[in-house]
Formats: structure tokens, C-alpha cells, sequence
């Protein structure tokens, strides 16, 4: 089999019947061992009380096959809590979590304008928090193995289908989602996809009757999607951040596109004429946005500007010839300070070197003590480490220096933006003066004092296991 997943671990939510089933049964097939999460809910959510039964019977059926092995878990992903059990389940019984496919999902009833909040909120449950709970949930597992696959799912409505808006306004923030995790994604070998699934199943057999539904029961079983999707879950397959189209034995790439930026002045007839030229049928021009940084473009900013803002000036001496010692002995404490342009901010790396291991952590008055990430002493006598910042933007910065005989460190300091080098500097840092014990002491009430202040940001909120 070319395409197996022995040894792979994966869940799948909503997996109890319709497509989810279909999902985990196809990867079980494939030597996957699989947790097949459902709550055995009704369509719209509210209906029935949550009970394992449903996916305890789908987990026997996949067990029956005696390929990947199924555990049943009948929460719902509404819940962190839930989302943290099942992962618990996956690294206790088969000592990791390689794929996440989150398939739960409810139809809405109310219609606009007469919205009802309590049923958005449930939408939101299931369909947004229910990705990010086990997105967060996984996240350092997948992280440390440096390897994952995610699938979330949206749907075709979010392109405008029906009025009943819970729905689909909850399905678009996952395109969202999935573009903005996948980034942080990308130096982990954590891909993350979104899908616009198109099937026969319990859901849309709500549609009303006609030819629409008659050709989707005959033509579109769920069993159709499970190749693509696992295709997207396998280690061979390297895309991320992509939307695709899946039903009836077919699939699309889905974009997000834009045209060119047409200028305007202050006039709205000005806007007139150039709305008449962005409004043609003519689509051979469009453009595809990949990231935040192609829109920008679009709008005038230079490629240098939009790294600019993202930038960061390390302070710089000039560079002396230094004759580098082997630094596995050495056992200090550096300060360097990095100003960021956005909001005037300085940041103090503080980095300490102990045998052939490298630690330390960013100290940032605004935001407290960020990501510590050990490095190492490679060669003897150069270190590397790496540090990320989560603020303004998720970026890592890795340092590469040597020391001198008096442990003064000099190298360079490489930023790293979305896989792209946004900054390239040389740096100079002198050690930490005075007693080691008492440069410690004040190291660790100085990131006590910043810890107490911090203000995480919305993703390491997100990330943190707190
Ligand atoms: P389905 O109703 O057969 O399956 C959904 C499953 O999710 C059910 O078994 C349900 O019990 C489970 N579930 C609901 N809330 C849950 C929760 N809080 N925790 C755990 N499990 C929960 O429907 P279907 O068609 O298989 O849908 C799968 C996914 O595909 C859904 O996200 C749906 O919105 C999406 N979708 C389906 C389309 C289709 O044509 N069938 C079209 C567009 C999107």
C-alpha cells in the first residue's frame, strides 16, 4: 500500500455516522489507529441527550475490519475538557496524535433577520470551538513530533446558500482559522486544510425534496470524500493553508483571489468609473492571496515596508574580530536588547549558557516573558538558538554566535517571519557583570515581576495549555 498510515494515529469528531464515519473507517483501512468522537446528538444539536452509543457502534464496526484499531469517545468538542481527554486517550493508548480531522457538525434553524443568539452560540460551540479545542489540545504533541495533519470543515454554504445564518457565518470563521494556524504551523510540519464537503447523509437529506437532493443521495456518498481527505492527512502530502471542494467523487481547489488595487481620488465619481472596471466578468487577472502580505502589496505597501513593520533592529556594535573559544565550559549570562519598531517596544534576550545546552527567554516589558526555547552549542564553540515571539506576530529569531575568551558573544541574529527571513543582523553582547548568583537573583525577580504583568496575546491564549 503506498499510502498507509501504520503507526498513525488520528481523531476524528462527528465521527459516529455521515461523513466522519466515513473519514475514520477509510484511514482504519489504511492502518490508522483512529478515536471516533461523536456525542450521538440530533442534527441541530439540541435534540437527545449526548451518549456514547453512537460511536462505541462505530468504533465496533472499524474494529471488525481488523486493521487500525478505534476507541470510542462520546464528548462533545464544545469542551476543552473533551478535547484534552481525547488527546489523552490517543498519546495513552498509542503514544501520539499525528491527524485531526474535525467533521462535527449541527444544521441551524433560525432564519435571519430573526436570529437567535442562543443558537449561534451553539454553532459557535461546536463548529469554531470545537476546531480550536482540539487544534490547542494536540498542539504540543504535534509540535514536539514535529509533525500533523488537520483537516477542519467548513461548507459550501459560506458562499451564500441560505439565510439560516448561524451556520454559515460559524463554517467561514474556519477558513480563517485554518489559514492563521497553518502559519503557525508551517516550521512544525503541521499542515492545516479546510473543506467544503459535499454528501448524502443525514444532514443534508433535511433539504427539501427535489432533483438537487435526489442527484446529491444518488451521486454523493459520503465514502467518496475519505480518499481526499486522507490524502490531505498523510505525511506525503506537504499543502497547507489551502480550501478545497470534496463530493461525489471530485474535488476542487478553492481560493481566495484578488484584483489589482485600481486607484481613486477623493471623489466618489472616481470610485464609480473604477468600480465598473473591478466589477467585469473578467476574471483572467485576478491574483491569488496567499497571506495578509499579498493584500497589502495590493494596496501600496512595498515589500520592504510590510517587512519593515514586521522588522526588528537588534542593537549593533560594530563587529570585531573575535577568536571564538570552545563554549561548552562556559557558564554565563548575556543581555542583548532587540527594539522592535511597532509600538517602540524593546525586548531583553537573556540567554545563559550551561555545559553544551543553551536556554533563556525574552523579556518584554509589555508582554512579559515569551516562548523560552533551549538550544545548543554545536561545534563547541557556536551556539544556536532559537526564541519566538508571539507579539506583534509570530516570529522566530535564531541566533548564531560565538564566544570570545572573555565571553563576549558576537553573530548573527536571523528573524523568520512565515518561513520568510525578514531580518538579518550582527550582533555584539557583552556578559552579564558582577557575582553569577546575584545576576540570577535579579534575572528571576525581573521575569517574576514581567510573568505577573503579562498579557498574552490572542493566539498564545489560544496555544497556551493554561
Ligand atoms: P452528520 O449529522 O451525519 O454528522 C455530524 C456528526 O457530528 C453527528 O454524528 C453528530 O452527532 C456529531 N456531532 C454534532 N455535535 C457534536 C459535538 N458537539 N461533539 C461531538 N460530535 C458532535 O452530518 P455530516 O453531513 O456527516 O456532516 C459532517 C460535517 O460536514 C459537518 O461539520 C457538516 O456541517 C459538514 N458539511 C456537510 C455537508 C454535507 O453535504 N453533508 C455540506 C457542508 C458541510
Amino acid at each position: 500500500m503506498s499510502f498507509s498510515f501504520e503507526g498513525k494515529v488520528a481523531i476524528v469528531t462527528g465521527a459516529g455516522g455521515g461523513l466522519g464515519f466515513a473519514y475514520a473507517k477509510y484511514l482504519a483501512e489504511h492502518g490508522c489507529n483512529v478515536i471516533v468522537n461523536d456525542l450521538g446528538g440530533g442534527t441541530f444539536g439540541v435534540d437527545g441527550k449526548p451518549s456514547s452509543k453512537v460511536a462505541d457502534e462505530a468504533a465496533q464496526k472499524i474494529n471488525a475490519l481488523g486493521k487500525g484499531k478505534a476507541i470510542a469517545d462520546g464528548h462533545s468538542v464544545s469542551e476543552y475538557k473533551s478535547a484534552e481527554m481525547m488527546v489523552e486517550t490517543a498519546i495513552k493508548n498509542w503514544g501520539r496524535i499525528d491527524i485531526i480531522v474535525n467533521n462535527a457538525g449541527i444544521a441551524s434553524t433560525s432564519v435571519f433577520p430573526n436570529v437567535d443568539k442562543d443558537e449561534v452560540e451553539l454553532h459557535l460551540g461546536v463548529h469554531v470551538m470545537g476546531a480550536v479545542n482540539t487544534m490547542r489540545a494536540a498542539w504540543p504533541h504535534m509540535v514536539k513530533q514535529k509533525y500533523g495533519r488537520i483537516i477542519n470543515t467548513a461548507s459550501d454554504s459560506i458562499l451564500g446558500f441560505s439565510p439560516q445564518i448561524s451556520y454559515p457565518s460559524m463554517k467561514s470563521a474556519l477558513i480563517g482559522l485554518t489559514r492563521n494556524v497553518g502559519l503557525l504551523g508551517k516550521e512544525h510540519n503541521i499542515n492545516v486544510n479546510v473543506i467544503l464537503p459535499a454528501a448524502f447523509t443525514r444532514l443534508s437529506a433535511l433539504l427539501p425534496e427535489s432533483d438537487f437532493r435526489d442527484h446529491l443521495e444518488q451521486d454523493f456518498q459520503p465514502e467518496k470524500l475519505a480518499p481526499v481527505i486522507s490524502y490531505l492527512c498523510h505525511e506525503k502530502c506537504d499543502i497547507t493553508r489551502e480550501i478545497f471542494s470534496v463530493g461525489g467523487g471530485k474535488f476542487s481547489r478553492v481560493v481566495l483571489a484578488s484584483s489589482e488595487a485600481v486607484p481613486v481620488d477623493m471623489t466618489m465619481e472616481s470610485v464609480e468609473n473604477q468600480m465598473a472596471n473591478l466589477m467585469t466578468e473578467n476574471t483572467a487577472d485576478l491574483f491569488l492571496l496567499k497571506t495578509t502580505f499579498d493584500d497589502l502589496q495590493n494596496l501600496g505597501f512595498s515589500e520592504e515596508e510590510y517587512k519593515l513593520f514586521y522588522d526588528m533592529t537588534a542593537t549593533q556594535d560594530e563587529l570585531e574580530d573575535i577568536d571564538a573559544i570552545k563554549i561548552d565550559s562556559v557558564d554565563n549570562v548575556w543581555d542583548i536588547t532587540v527594539k522592535s519598531p511597532v509600538g517602540d517596544q524593546f525586548s531583553t534576550l537573556v540567554m545563559k549558557s550551561e555545559s553544551g545546552a543553551l536556554k533563556g527567554h525574552v523579556l518584554n516589558e509589555e508582554h512579559g516573558s515569551q516562548t523560552i526555547i533551549d538550544g545548543k552549542i554545536e561545534n563547541g564553540d557556536t551556539m544556536v538558538w532559537k526564541c519566538k515571539l508571539t507579539k506583534p506576530v509570530p516570529m522566530t529569531l535564531t541566533y548564531t554566535m560565538q564566544a570570545d575568551k572573555d565571553q563576549k558573544i558576537q553573530g548573527k541574529v536571523v528573524g523568520t517571519l512565515m518561513g520568510k527571513s525578514v531580518m538579518d543582523c550582527a550582533v555584539i553582547g557583552k556578559p552579564v557583570q558582577g557575582d553569577k548568583a546575584e545576576t540570577a537573583k535579579a534575572e528571576s525577580a525581573k521575569q517574576a515581576e514581567l510573568d505577573s504583568q503579562k498579557k498574552p496575546g490572542i493566539l498564545s491564549k489560544l496555544f497556551s495549555k493554561a
